[in-house]
C-alpha cells in the first residue's frame, strides 16, 4: 500500500471479526515496526502479547473505572485528566459499557507496550510542568505497529487507559519498577474501516516562525 494512502486512512478499529491473527502475522508486523525511531536509538520498548484470558480480564477490569472517570470528566467540558488548570468537579458515573474492554477475551490480539524509563532522555524533566517528550521514544513504535497492521489488512487502536492503572497492573504483568505502561494495543481484522477521518486542516495548526505568526500555508 502507498504510504500517503496508509497514513490518511488508518482509523481506530475497535470492532473485529472472529478471524484470528496468527503469531506469524503478529511477529511479521512487529518485525516492521521495530524500525521506528527513538531518542538515542535506545529502543526502550518491550511488548507483552497478552494471551492469557484471565489476565486480559484483569487488565480490562482495571481499565473500566478509568473509562468511567474519563467519560465523567469529559461531560464537564474539560479535557479528561488534563494537567492544565484545576481538576473539574465530577459526578461519578459508575460502570460504563466499553466494547473493547467488555469483550477483551475475544479481541484477536492484545498487546501491552511498556517503556524503560532508564533508557529515555527525558529532555523536559526539569521544567515546571508535566513531562511530554519522553513518550516520543515509544509512541512512534506503537504507531508503526498500527501502520504495519494496516499494511497486512489488519486494524487496531492504541489505548492509554491502562497507564492510569499502572500501579495495579505492574504485578500482574511482571513489569519492573522503572518501566512505564505506554499503551494497550488491540489488533484484528476490521469489521469495517472508516474511510474519512475527522482531522483538522493544516492551516488550523500551522504558522510561520512563531506560534502566533502568520498562517501557513499563506
Ligand atoms: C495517545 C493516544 C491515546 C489513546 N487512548 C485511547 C484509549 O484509552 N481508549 C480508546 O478507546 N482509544 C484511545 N485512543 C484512540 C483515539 O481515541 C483515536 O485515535 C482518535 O479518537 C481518532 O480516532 P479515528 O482514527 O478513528 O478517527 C488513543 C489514541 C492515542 C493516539
Amino acid at each position: 500500500m502507498e504510504l500517503s494512502e496508509a497514513l490518511r486512512t488508518n482509523p481506530s478499529v475497535r470492532d473485529f471479526t472472529d478471524a484470528p491473527v496468527g503469531d506469524e502475522d503478529l511477529a511479521a508486523l512487529l518485525e516492521v515496526a521495530r524500525f521506528a525511531p527513538s531518542g538515542g536509538n535506545l529502543q526502550p520498548w518491550h511488548v507483552a502479547v497478552i494471551k492469557d484470558l484471565v489476565l486480559r480480564r484483569q487488565l480490562a477490569d482495571l481499565c473500566g473505572p478509568v473509562w468511567s472517570d474519563y467519560l465523567a470528566e469529559g461531560m464537564t467540558g474539560a479535557t479528561p485528566f488534563t494537567v492544565v488548570g484545576p481538576p473539574p468537579t465530577v459526578e461519578p458515573l459508575g460502570p460504563q459499557p466499553n466494547p473493547l474492554l467488555d469483550a477483551i477475551e475475544s479481541v484477536p490480539v492484545v498487546l501491552v507496550v511498556a517503556a524503560d524509563l532508564g533508557q529515555i532522555a527525558m529532555m523536559d524533566k526539569d521544567l515546571d510542568r508535566a513531562t511530554l517528550s519522553g513518550g516520543a521514544s515509544v509512541y512512534p513504535f506503537i504507531h508503526s505497529i498500527l501502520l504495519a497492521a494496516r499494511d497486512r489488512g489488519l486494524g487496531g487502536v492504541m489505548t492509554t487507559f491502562l497507564a492510569r492503572a499502572e500501579v495495579e497492573a505492574r504485578p500482574l504483568l511482571g513489569l519492573p519498577d522503572t518501566w512505564a505502561v505506554a499503551s494497550m494495543v488491540f489488533l484484528g481484522h476490521p469489521v469495517r474501516r472508516a474511510t474519512k477521518l475527522a482531522r483538522r486542516p493544516v492551516a488550523a495548526f500551522t504558522t510561520v516562525d512563531r506560534f502566533d505568526g502568520p498562517p501557513f500555508p499563506p
